[in-house]
């Protein structure tokens, strides 16, 4: 259980050790904060797990690498596992427990329930990541129930992939409220993720047009613009003409169905998603309302 030379902060790996704990604190009157990760942590997850210690009396962190929400060709092999890492930065952020269930924990090998949240999970990231949400949806069911927290904390860094939880939980009656974070960047404005490492120096100075592109829609909207259209054309034309930068889609969508907008909107997101040499990035920003 814990691994009290490395790190002071108690882990747990099996569920049922993982529900006596949190049933302990419930019994105590203590709310449940819990932060879903796969791990190789950095800042963004840190600002999740922070808030979740100012919002709720005992924080969970769950790290498990998901299988089943990479492709066939997709990088679960190379994924970052970083524990002892890890384990310090949830202890700095104020985790009081993290949870680091097994594949085999978490897969049985006659395991065969899906979750699917159908309109959203195909659009977007879906369209090219065709079995990615319903891998993300299945695994955050599973540890939800196994956690049983009052609040979760996501990332506004996976705007699509907050939005579908969010959409779960309420078409399933899941009694969780999710609270989405802000997206935290490096100084030059890249939005951290596990996957930077994968880019080169080249590729990390190609990889911040993401955020300029979205910089500049939002500059735009400010200064007056109206014209959706355009500003995905200025966005699209700011991605594709930068090197070793391979455009998915750079477009700007209503905040909670996720359909595509050309005509101002009081709630409205500009997403992103690019391959920079390899590596598939992914940003977005709120925009104002016009
Ligand atoms: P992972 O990519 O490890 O991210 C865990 C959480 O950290 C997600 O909610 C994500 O949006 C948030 N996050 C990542 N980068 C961030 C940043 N720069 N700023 C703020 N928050 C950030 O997302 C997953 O894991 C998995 O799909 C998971 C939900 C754990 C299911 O397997």
């Amino acid at each position: 259980m814990s691994d009290q030379f490395t790190s002071p902060i108690n882990t747990v790996e099996e569920i049922p050790g993982l529900r006596a704990l949190v049933q302990a604190q419930r019994q105590q009157q203590a709310s449940i904060g819990f932060v879903p990760t796969m791990g190789a942590l950095h800042a963004g997850h840190a600002s999740l797990i922070e808030q979740a210690r100012q919002d709720c009396d005992f924080v969970v962190v769950s790290i498990f690498v998901n299988p089943t929400q990479f492709g066939p060709n997709e990088d679960f092999e190379k994924y970052p596992r970083l524990r002892e890492q890890d384990l310090s930065i949830c202890q700095a952020a104020g985790a009081d427990l993290v949870w680091m269930p097994t594949k085999e924990i978490m897969y049985a090998p006659d395991f065969s329930t899906v979750v699917e949240v159908k309109a959203l999970s195909q659009i977007l990231e879906g369209a090219t990541r065709t079995t990615h949400f319903q891998g993300v949806t299945t695994v955050v069911t599973k540890l939800l129930l196994s956690c049983l927290p009052d609040v979760a904390f996501f990332g506004a860094k996976d705007y699509q992939q907050q939005a579908i939880i969010r959409r779960m939980c309420l078409d399933l009656n899941i009694p969780v409220e999710i609270k989405t974070c802000p997206i935290i960047r490096d100084r030059d404005g890249l939005a951290l993720s596990s996957r930077n490492v994968y880019l080169s120096e080249a590729e990390r100075a190609s990889a911040l047009s993401l955020s300029q592109a979205l910089k500049l829609a939002k500059e735009k909207i400010d200064a007056g613009e109206t014209d959706l259209n355009q500003l995905k054309a200025d966005m699209q034309q700011l991605l594709s003409t930068t090197p070793l930068v391979k455009l998915d889609y750079a477009t700007i969508v209503d905040t909670h169905t996720l359909e595509e907008i050309s005509a101002p909107q009081p709630e409205m997101v500009a997403l992103i998603a690019a391959y920079v040499g390899e590596t598939r990035l992914i940003d977005n920003c709120l925009l104002p309302p016009v």
